[in-house]
C-alpha cells in the first residue's frame, strides 16, 4: 500500500504504525489494512470512471465487489467514498446491511441464490438482483409475486465469449463455465436451428414477467486482468445485444454493467491497470459502438473488488523456523516457515499466485539468500511465497510482511488443520483498530457438538 514506509531504525510502518508494535498488540499472523489507502483507491475508481463517462455524456455507478473482502467497516468506508456494494451471498448482503448501506445501493449476485437469499434481498429493497439462469427468473418472479410489492429490479448476466483473467478458475466469460447466459450460441438442443441465444431468451423472459423490472445487462469477464482489450470487446457485445433487444421489443434497457477484474501488482516491477486509462479507453470505445449502432448510451456500472482492497492490505507473519535445503542442482533454498500459510492465503496453492515478502522488523546487510516462505500446514503445497531473496540472517522471531493480500486473503481463508483465522486490523494515522477479531480455538470448538 502507499502508506507503507520504513522507520529510521529500518522497521516497516503501515500508515505510521510500526509493525513491531502491531505484532505485539495484535499477535501474528494478522491481516493489516491501510484504511486511507483503501479509501483512496475506492475514490480513484469512482472519480476516474465518473469523469471518463461524463465526457461521453453518460453516468456510471461503481460497486465495490465485497467478495474481495467485506466487513462492516469496509462496507461503510466504500459507501462513504460514494461507492455502492456488490454482494454475492446472503452473508455479504447481511454484512453490508449491518453497515447501514441502504438496500438501493446494493446488488446481489450468485449463480445459485437460495430462496432465502432472494427473500432477504427483496426485503432489503436491493437496487438490483443479477440473474444468472432461466430457472432463476422464475424464482425471483415467484418471490416478488409472493411479496406483492414493487416489481423486482433485475439484470441479466451474459457471457460474451471473451477470455480474460489471470487463471482459468477466475476467468468467467468463455463458454464452458458456469456463469451467465451465452450471447453467442443457441441453447443446447437447438444448436444449428435458427433460435435465440440463451441471453436473448432470458431478456425476453424477464420482459414478459410483470413481477420483474428489467434494468439491463451485466457482463463480468474475469479477474486479475492486465490487458484492457477484453473490456472493450465485451462492452461491444453487450451493447449490440442491447440494440438487438430494442429492435425486437422496442425496449432499450437503461443499464449496462461491465463487471470487475482490474488487475493489480503483486510483485515488485509489475504494473497494475491504471483506472484513469482504463476508464477513458472503455468510455471512448462504448461511445464509438453506440454511435455505430445508432443507440444512445446506457448508464454504466462496474464492480472492482481486488483493485480496491488488494493493494491496501498486507499480511504480517512471524518466522518460526529457518531450514536450508540442498537442491538437485546444488543450489541451496532456505525454507522460512511462518505462523500462518494456506489457511490465510490459499491463492498460491489454488492458482499458483505469486507474492512478495520482505523482512519487516529490521533491515539487514546480510547477503541475500534464495528463500521460500512456507506456512505451518501439513502439506508441502503450503507455500506463501515461492521464491524471494531474503537476508541470510533471517531468523526465528523476525517479522515478514507479504504485500497485496487485502483481497481474497481473509475472504477465502479456511480453518485447515483447525487453525483459527487471523484478525483484520485497520491502521489509520498511526492507530490500529480491529475490524474482525482473531478467531480462537475456543471459537472452533464451540461449533463442535461432540
Ligand atoms: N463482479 C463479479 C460478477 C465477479 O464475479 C467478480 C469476481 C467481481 C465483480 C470482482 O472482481 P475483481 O475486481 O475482484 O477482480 N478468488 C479469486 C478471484 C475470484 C473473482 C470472482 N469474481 C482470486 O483470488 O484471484
Amino acid at each position: 500500500s502507499t502508506g507503507v514506509t520504513r522507520g529510521d531504525d529500518g522497521a516497516l510502518r503501515v500508515a505510521g504504525l510500526d509493525v513491531r508494535t502491531l505484532a505485539a498488540q495484535q499477535g501474528t499472523p494478522a491481516y493489516v489494512l491501510d484504511e486511507a489507502d483503501l479509501r483512496r483507491r475506492a475514490r480513484h475508481y469512482r472519480e476516474a470512471f465518473e469523469q471518463a463517462f461524463a465526457q461521453v455524456g453518460t453516468g456510471v455507478d461503481v460497486y465495490y465487489a465485497g467478495k474481495a473482502f467485506l466487513s462492516v467497516a469496509v462496507a461503510r468506508w466504500v459507501h462513504e467514498e460514494g461507492l455502492r456494494v456488490d454482494t454475492s451471498t446472503g452473508g455479504e448482503l447481511a454484512t453490508a446491511l449491518r453497515a447501514g448501506v441502504p438496500g438501493v445501493d446494493l446488488g446481489l449476485h450468485g449463480n445459485n441464490k437460495s430462496d432465502a437469499e432472494i427473500e432477504v434481498a427483496l426485503e432489503a429493497g436491493v437496487g438490483r438482483i443479477i440473474v444468472d439462469s432461466l430457472v432463476e427468473i422464475d424464482r425471483v418472479a415467484a418471490a416478488a409475486r409472493a411479496r406483492g410489492a414493487e416489481p423486482a429490479p433485475v439484470m441479466i448476466r451474459v457471457t460474451t465469449g471473451v477470455h480474460a483473467g489471470g487463471h482459468e478458475y477466475i476467468s468467467t466469460a468463455h463458454e464452458d463455465q458456469k456463469f451467465g447466459l451465452s450471447i453467442a450460441r443457441g441453447a443446447p438442443g437447438v444448436d444449428g436451428e435458427p433460435g435465440d441465444s440463451p441471453a436473448m431468451t432470458a431478456l425476453l423472459a424477464v420482459l414478459a414477467r410483470p413481477e420483474l423490472r428489467l434494468l439491463g445487462i451485466h457482463s463480468h469477464i474475469g479477474s486479475q486482468i492486465l490487458d484492457p482489450s477484453g473490456f472493450t470487446v465485451a462492452a461491444r457485445a453487450v451493447l449490440t445485444l442491447r440494440a438487438q433487444l430494442a429492435e425486437r421489443t422496442g425496449v432499450l434497457v437503461d443499464e449496462v454493467d461491465l463487471g470487475g477484474g482490474y488487475g493489480i501488482a503483486y510483485l515488485p516491477g509489475e504494473v497494475a491497470l491504471d483506472p484513469d486509462r482504463i476508464a477513458k479507453e472503455v468510455a471512448s470505445s462504448v461511445e464509438a459502438v453506440a454511435a455505430e449502432l445508432g443507440t444512445p448510451l446506457p448508464r454504466f456500472s462496474i464492480e472492482p473488488g481486488r483493485s480496491i482492497a488488494g493493494p491496501a492490505g498486507l499480511t504480517l507473519y512471524a518466522v518460526g523456523t529457518v531450514k536450508p535445503v540442498r537442491l538437485d542442482d546444488g543450489r541451496v533454498r532456505t525454507y522460512v516457515s511462518v505462523d500462518g500459510g494456506m489457511s490465510d492465503n490459499i491463492r498460491p496453492a489454488l492458482y499458483g499466485a505469486q507474492y512478495h515478502a520482505v523482512l519487516a522488523d529490521r533491515v539487514s546487510t546480510a547477503e541475500p539468500v534464495l528463500a521460500r516462505v512456507v506456512g505451518k500446514h501439513c502439506e508441502s503445497g503450503d507455500i506463501v511465497v515461492h521464491e524471494v531473496q531474503l537476508p541470510g540472517d533471517v531468523q526465528a522471531g523476525d517479522l515478514l510482511a507479504v504485500a497485496a493480500t487485502g483481497a481474497y486473503g481473509r475472504s477465502m481463508a479456511s480453518n485447515y488443520n483447525l487453525v483459527p483465522r487471523p484478525p483484520v486490523v485497520a491502521v489509520r494515522e498511526g492507530a490500529a483498530r480491529v475490524l474482525v477479531r482473531r478467531e480462537t480455538v475456543e471459537d472452533l470448538l464451540a461449533l463442535d457438538q461432540g
